[in-house]
């Protein structure tokens, strides 16, 4: 039988990693220095929501795949794989919060291990990083780093269905014992140095956020001169050498992994003096996106002293209850600053620090009984809802769409103002109705 894989930290990244590796046919070891969060995974429930989570977890508990300690010498002394993923918050300036990440290797250190282990880093890095450990590591094992590339709510899938493998390590061979693991995905792998394997995960966060901020840009562009942002960004997403991913505009990137990530990279740039470029911009943009957001719902109502504002959606994206660093909650504290009291409700939030005067709701059509709708997160359900259904609720008739998500035409045909990020174009009606003029003439 072979070795069981041991995983330090039952964050989205570790309990991902864990359930994905079950599913390839590997007994893995689940360590957390929380033993309250041990003791609730050991009876099946789940640190978080993630679809699928629960029947997997539950699943890999009864198969007896999956176990877990509040003991690092339990679960990791008979492993020869440690996979370490422990959070690295963002500091104040930028830089990366690498405690946990440390902590960890040192304890570690005193594990008396069966085999020489392979000990790979999976939490998100600035380059170095791993070199600069792996003299900690030296005298009882080896170190890698080896990025993931899971977004939460699809986190199991993603690990079992990456574009790439990427793995930094000192010696081809040293990177084996990990690669091994992953076999049966047959995906490309990609070996590296580990200060290679940093770079590359930084910067692919942080070239997605650079298209989401992109995407923004020409959509706030296509505000300002009456287009369409829809359609311009689905012209430019159709060329193949673009893409038509992480090309949605709205009120910006959150969430615990984009900002902080370009944050470390843009600060690793500056201390080697190469000033700001692209990634301070990439963080302007996105900084700048919520004010737009609330200006445009400002336009509509004016001041926003004594108004109620119904908010759909909290999480800082869809099919998460994840409100790190999501930008809804900074428009909601910032429209609570200027006087508005807000009605708010998310499928999957179900406790959040509001402002005062402001409360979370347990339906869509509560939320909408206010003065104007606002849209922050990109639920789907929110547009399977008959604008009908909650037109007569909102008083001044104003419909803000932060993530356009919604329906114009149904919204503007239910008797609304309707306004979107770069949607101030024709409305797709209007647009079928004199395509269909041009093409009879
Ligand atoms: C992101 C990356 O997509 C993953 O590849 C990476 O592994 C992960 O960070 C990480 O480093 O741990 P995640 O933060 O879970 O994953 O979520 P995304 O789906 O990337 O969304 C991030 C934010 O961008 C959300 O607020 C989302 O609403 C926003 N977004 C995304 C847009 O505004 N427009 C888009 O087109 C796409």
């Amino acid at each position: 039988m072979s070795r069981p894989i041991c995983i330090v930290g039952t964050g989205y990244v570790g309990m991902a990693s864990m359930l994905g590796l079950a599913d390839l046919g590997w007994k893995v070891h689940g360590y957390d220095i929380v033993p309250e969060r041990v003791d609730r995974l050991r009876r099946g429930i789940p640190p978080y929501r993630e679809p699928k989570l629960p029947e997997l977890l539950q699943h890999h508990i009864e198969h007896r795949n999956v176990h877990f300690f509040d003991s690092i010498e339990e679960a990791a002394s008979g492993s020869q794989v440690v996979i370490i993923a422990v959070g690295t918050p963002s500091r104040d300036d930028g830089s990366a919060d690498l405690s946990a990440v440390r902590a960890a290797v040192e304890m570690l250190a005193h594990v008396q291990f069966a085999t020489w282990p392979t000990i790979v880093l999976r939490s998100t890095v600035p380059p170095g990083t791993t070199d600069s450990l792996s003299a900690l590591v030296a005298p009882w094992g080896n170190l890698i780093y080896a990025p993931e590339f899971l977004r939460e709510g699809s986190a199991v899938h993603d690990f079992l269905n990456p574009d790439r493998i990427v793995v930094g390590s000192a010696t081809p061979a040293e990177a084996v014992p990990y690669v091994t693991l992953l076999e049966r995905l047959q995906k490309p792998v990609v070996f590296t140095s580990r200060s290679n394997a940093e770079l590359i995960k930084c910067c692919s966060n942080a070239y997605l956020a650079l298209k989401i901020s992109f995407a923004n840009e020409v959509a706030n562009l296509c505000g300002a001169f009456g287009a369409t942002s829809d359609d311009v960004l689905r012209g430019i997403g159709y060329d193949q050498r673009i893409g038509p991913h992480f090309l949605r505009p709205g009120i910006g990137f959150g969430g615990p992994c984009f900002e902080k990530d370009v944050k470390s990279v843009e600060f690793v740039s500056a201390q080697y003096g190469l000033g700001e470029g692209l990634f301070s911009a990439t963080l302007r943009v996105n900084e700048g996106q919520p004010g737009r957001v609330i200006r445009i719902l400002e336009e509509e109502i004016g001041s926003f002293a004594g108004t109620t504002i119904g908010v759909w959606g909290l999480a800082f994206k869809a099919n998460t209850d994840d409100i790190r660093d999501s930008l809804a909650l900074r428009i909601v504290d910032e429209l609570g600053r200027r006087g508005a009291k807000m009605l708010v409700y998310d499928p999957a939030v179900h406790v959040a620090p509001l402002p005062v005067g402001s409360r979370l709701v347990t339906s869509a059509l509560e939320a909408a009984r206010a003065d104007a709708l606002l849209v922050l997160t990109e639920w789907p359900q929110f547009a399977r809802i008959d604008p009908t259904a909650y037109a007569s609720g909102i008083a001044r008739r104003v419909v803000v769409d932060g993530r356009n998500v919604l329906d114009a035409d149904r919204v503007v045909a239910a008797g609304l103002i309707y306004r979107g990020i770069g949607r101030s174009g024709p409305s797709a009606t209007e647009r079928r109705t004199s395509l269909a003029s041009a093409l009879t003439v």
